[in-house]
Parts: C-alpha cells; structure tokens; sequence
C-alpha cells in the first residue's frame, strides 16, 4: 500500500498526489512512468513520474480527471492509500550531456516536462522552458520550472503571461537560435505542431506519446504506435521518441478508438451505476 502523504489541486481538472513510493524515489530517472492500480477492481492508469523526494520517500502523481478511473483516483485524501504502483517502466529521457534545450510544456504535459528538465539541469544544461494552459488557472508547476531556468508563460485566452499557444513562443525562441534539442509535451496536435516548427531545421525533437496502456509491459500490444515505420510500444521502447519520425495520424485514431466506451463508463457513473458495480 502506498499511503498519500499530501495533495494539491492544480488547475480545475489537475490534482497533484504525492505518495509514499520509497524505492520508486530513490531509483526513478526522467521519462519514466508508473502504472497505478487503485484497488481490487480499479483500472489501471499509467502516470509519469513528476517528481520525487528520495529523503521523504515520495513520488509526485499528476492526474487530470477526465473519466471515472482518474476521478477515483483523485477522490483519495491525505492518510488513504493506492493498493499497487507499479514501476519505474519505460526508458529514461535521452539527456543531452550540455548545451541548451527548448522544453515546451502544453496543459498537463507541463508535469511531464518537469523531470526533463530537472535531469538537464542537473547535467548543467541550460534550460528554456515554454509552457501553456487555456488560461491561467490552467497553468501548472510555473514555480518548480523556474527554479530549473527561464521560463515563459503562455494562455489562449491572454489572462497570464503572453497571448497564444506555446508553439508561438516556441517558433520565436528557435529563430533565435542556440537550441539543441526540444523536449515537447502535450496534446497530440501541439506535439505535431512542435515537430512541425523544428522539422526544417532538423534540430532534434522528443515528444513523449500517450497511448492507452494496459500491462506496461510490452505483453499487451494496448499501446502500439508507428515510429519511422516500425510498429514500437510506448510502455516499453518509449514512451519517448524522435517526433520527426511519429505518425500523430494513427496515433489520433488510436486514441479515439475507446471513446464510446469511456462516455459509456462516464455516463453510467453518473446515473448512479458505478457504485451498484457496473465498472
Ligand atoms: P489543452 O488542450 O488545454 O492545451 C494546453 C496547451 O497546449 C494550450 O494552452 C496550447 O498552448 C497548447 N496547444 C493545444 N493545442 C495546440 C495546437 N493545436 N497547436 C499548438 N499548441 C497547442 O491541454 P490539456 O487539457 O491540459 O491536455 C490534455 C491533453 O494532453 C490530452 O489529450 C492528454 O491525452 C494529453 N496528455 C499528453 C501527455 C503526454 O505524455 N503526451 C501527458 C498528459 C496528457
Ligand atoms: Fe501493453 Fe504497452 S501497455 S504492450
């Protein structure tokens, strides 16, 4: 059991739970994940590593509630456990050794950042990093960003920082120049849209890729995508890679492919029908 030692809520549909994870704190690398299993019957959910706190034992969990499972999930309160956590799986972030890199950091995905950067900076990379949300209250670990290196700040709508998506901040720092990689994490359009920007000057670019997942362990096949025209699994072969040589088009499509049942899931919890057992 793993109790949860505190929780902090981040955006309006962003909880942070840090949790008792011993050996996960002490052996954890940036870019890796863990697979979260609440309870007897709970689904399983994959969740990155935002950070860790090796002398406390605790990891820290960034969990959107967009559906029943992560609801749950955000439920617990200080003092109340996860039954199993799962992990370190997936391989460590591909670390440049120095020189500086562009961290760009969409919505939630600003927790995944988070670790890329803290592993850069700890190598004395210099960081830069861009990070967004709709508005600003959507905006997520600003604080522990700018501990790491300078950071802009981006909302949709203009109410914090500057006006627009990180891709038009991100666009005026690579034509500035001095960048050596991007680490880009986020929605699936913004990922592309990213790649897109740095494609013509071939500057390397990982995007870390969130497909369903079920074991986490390469047995499943849940999480396939297609990367430079291989079939890889993110759980075991990423669930970072070279975004020039992602297919977002299929990675799209096989993100929508449980819709129906996730509305399905949603949808009978809100009648009621999850607590008489219809999980
Ligand atoms: P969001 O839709 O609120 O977008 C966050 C920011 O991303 C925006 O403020 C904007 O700056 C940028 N952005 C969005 N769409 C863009 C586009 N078309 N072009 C350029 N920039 C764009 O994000 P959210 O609700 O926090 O995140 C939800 C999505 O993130 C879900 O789809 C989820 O699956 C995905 N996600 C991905 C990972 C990952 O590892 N890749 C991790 C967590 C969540
Ligand atoms: Fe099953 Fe990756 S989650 S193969």
């Amino acid at each position: 059991m793993h109790k949860i030692v505190s929780k902090a809520r981040l955006s309006p549909n962003v909880t942070r739970l840090d949790v008792e994870a011993p050996r996960l704190a002490r052996i954890r690398q940036p870019g890796q994940f863990v697979i979260v299993h609440r309870a007897e019957g709970a689904e399983r959910i994959p969740l990155t590593i935002a950070d860790a706190d090796p002398e406390a034992g605790t990891i820290a969990l960034v969990i959107q509630a967009v559906g029943k499972s992560t609801r749950d999930l955000v439920a617990l309160e200080p003092g109340e456990a996860i039954a199993d956590i799962a992990g370190p799986l997936g391989k460590p972030t591909e670390l440049i050794a120095s020189g500086r890199a562009l961290c760009i950091g969409g919505g939630v995905g600003t927790a995944v950042v988070h670790p890329i950067a803290q592993g850069l900076h700890r190598r004395g990379v210099s960081v830069l990093s861009v990070i967004g949300g709709r508005s600003k209250e959507w905006v997520i670990f600003e604080k522990e960003l700018r501990a790491l290196g300078e950071v802009i700040v981006c909302t949709d709508d203009g109410s914090y920082g500057r006006r627009g998506f990180v891709t038009d901040a991100a666009r005026e720092a690579l034509a500035a120049g001095g960048i050596d990689i991007v680490y880009a994490v986020g929605p699936v359009p913004m990922m592309r849209a990213v790649v897109n920007l740095t494609r013509p000057s071939g500057v390397r670019t990982i995007v870390s890729l969130n497909p369903v997942m079920v074991d986490g362990t390469g047995m499943c096949g849940g999480c396939r995508v297609a990367v430079g025209g291989q079939t890889l699994f993110a759980c075991v072969d990423g669930p970072e890679f070279d975004g020039h040589l992602v297919d977002f088009d299929l990675l799209m499509d096989r993100l929508t492919t449980y819709r129906e049942f996730e509305q399905a899931a949603n949808a009978a919890c809100e009648d009621g029908a999850c607590r008489i057992g219809l999980r």
